[in-house]
């Protein structure tokens, strides 16, 4: 069926314009020269909707706002020919799966509004599925890295082929084996997790290929491995370069034929199912090494390669939107200045760090709007305060929890009591706190 698509532009000719161009692409289109009348209409009819920002009446964020509350799966792409990051932003924010900025050619318009329906409908087959763990698995994004990395996914996700997953860590590489398998005819099948590098390795290959009563000491019973247990699913091998290259081998073999024959059995057994793998290392790198068999890396048909968050920045407010409902604060803010921080940084642990850095933020400082003083040090770039002596290594929540008490000392003038008060602490904790983190007033000091 031809996609139906709506253009709404105060600017007749531009209306003109897109219509015939992506009429020519087989798409059936219609166009409005004012977004109020659009709104009056069922748009539910449309597969996609393009409108303009600076329209007079309603603009395009306003009426953005208004079909994100009738119809929130209506994809919308935003024109603006003053594409301005705040703009972007905003609009990203406010639920436009896609902007782009005017005068654009004939050929953008066409590569953008394929890419928006291709990802429109990836979305619906992913929300139809039966499972709430296609809900929870959910990767967030609409930087354009991540809309390709969709497409992959959408390409791969329905057939059997072994799938290895790269990426920096935190990148969401579990997530996606997560989203592979519930995308995949196999989603009521057990998704099996193995982490290689939590486990020696002779418990590994006995936890995989499960062992026979009385194969080794303390074999006092059958155990059934995990491949085994995975049957009919997905095994979600994460950090399999940790694996010893032994167990590689006889992992090749089973990846060959599908056959495990338990530790000290004597049958074997064939299971189907479906490898997924992980590996935030460079896997060319430990094959160059010697620690990865270039055999079993051939055996995986698939490589998927996550960006990293600092190449789509753009993703970085609306992966906060979503982060900060889940975490149970709905209404909190980020100010404009701490989100142009949280832009510029770059997100050595990528997705995870972010969350990180929201839930310290939000632990110590539940305000409704977060500020560029609420983010941990390392956002503002300088240390704003001496440390004393040595101080120990701290982990990034003593960091943030140091940091939130400097903070509200200066603005205390160091008055322990209303410093206490305003973090809900009593003072002798407070104390104890200061001690710890070697503060000191920096007038006193001098
Ligand atoms: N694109 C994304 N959208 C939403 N959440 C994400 C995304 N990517 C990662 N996350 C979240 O970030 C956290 C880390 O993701 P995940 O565990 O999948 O990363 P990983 O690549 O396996 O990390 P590691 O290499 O450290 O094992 C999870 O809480 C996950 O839900
Ligand atoms: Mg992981």
């Amino acid at each position: 069926m031809k996609a139906r698509i709506l253009v709404i532009d105060d600017d007749a000719v531009a209306c003109e314009f897109l219509q015939e161009v992506l009429q020519r692409d087989g798409y059936d289109v219609g166009t409005f020269t004012c977004a109020q009348t659009a709104l009056k209409q069922n748009l539910a009819e449309y597969d996609l909707l393009m409108s303009d920002i600076r329209m007079p009446g309603m603009d395009g964020l306003q009426f953005l706002g208004e079909i994100q509350k009738k119809w929130p799966n209506l994809p919308v792409i935003l024109m603006t020919a003053y594409g301005s990051l705040e703009t972007t932003m905003e609009a990203i924010r406010l639920g436009a799966w896609d902007y782009i900025s005017k005068p654009f050619s004939p050929e953008e318009c066409r590569v953008l509004v394929k890419k928006v329906l291709e990802l429109r409908e990836l979305r619906k087959r992913r929300s139809n599925g039966p499972m709430e763990a296609i809900e929870e698995a959910k990767l967030i994004g609409s930087s354009s890295a991540m809309v390709e990395f969709y497409k992959q996914i959408a390409r791969v996700a329905d057939s059997p082929a072994s799938v290895l997953i790269e990426g920096e860590s935190g990148t969401g590489k579990e997530l996606t084996a997560r989203s592979l398998h519930s995308m995949s005819p196999r989603r009521l099948k057990p998704f099996v997790v193995v982490h290689c590098g939590a486990i020696p390795d002779n418990l590994l290959e006995s936890e995989l290929f499960g062992y026979e009563k009385g194969s080794f000491t303390g074999a006092d019973h059958q155990h059934v491995g995990l491949i085994e247990s995975a049957e009919g699913g997905t095994i979600f091998l994460d950090e399999i370069t940790e694996m010893s290259t032994a167990l590689q081998s006889k992992f090749l073999r089973f990846m060959q034929d599908g056959e495990v024959r338990r530790i000290g059995g004597h049958d074997v057994c064939h299971v189907a199912v479906r490898v997924v793998a992980a590996a935030n290392k460079n896997v060319d790198e430990e094959v160059a090494a010697g620690r990865f068999r270039l055999d079993l890396l051939y055996r995986f048909i698939v490589r998927l390669r996550i960006p990293p968050l600092r190449d789509r920045r753009v993703d970085i407010p609306l992966l906060i939107e979503v982060m900060l409902k889940k975490l149970g604060y709905p209404d909190a803010r980020v100010s404009p200045e701490a989100m142009e921080l949280l832009m510029a940084y770059d997100w050595p642990g990528n997705v995870r760090e972010l969350e990180n850095v929201l839930q310290q933020t939000l632990l110590l400082s539940p305000f409704v709007v977060i500020l560029p003083e609420n983010l941990p040090d390392r956002f503002r770039g300088k240390r704003e305060v001496k440390k004393g002596v040595d101080l120990p290594e701290m982990t990034p929540l003593e960091e943030a929890e140091r940091e939130q008490i400097v903070q509200t000392l200066k603005k205390t003038d160091w008055n322990q009591s209303k410093a206490a008060g305003i973090l809900g602490i009593d003072r002798k904790t407070l104390r104890m706190k200061i001690r710890r983190y070697g503060l000191q007033d920096d007038k006193q000091e001098n």
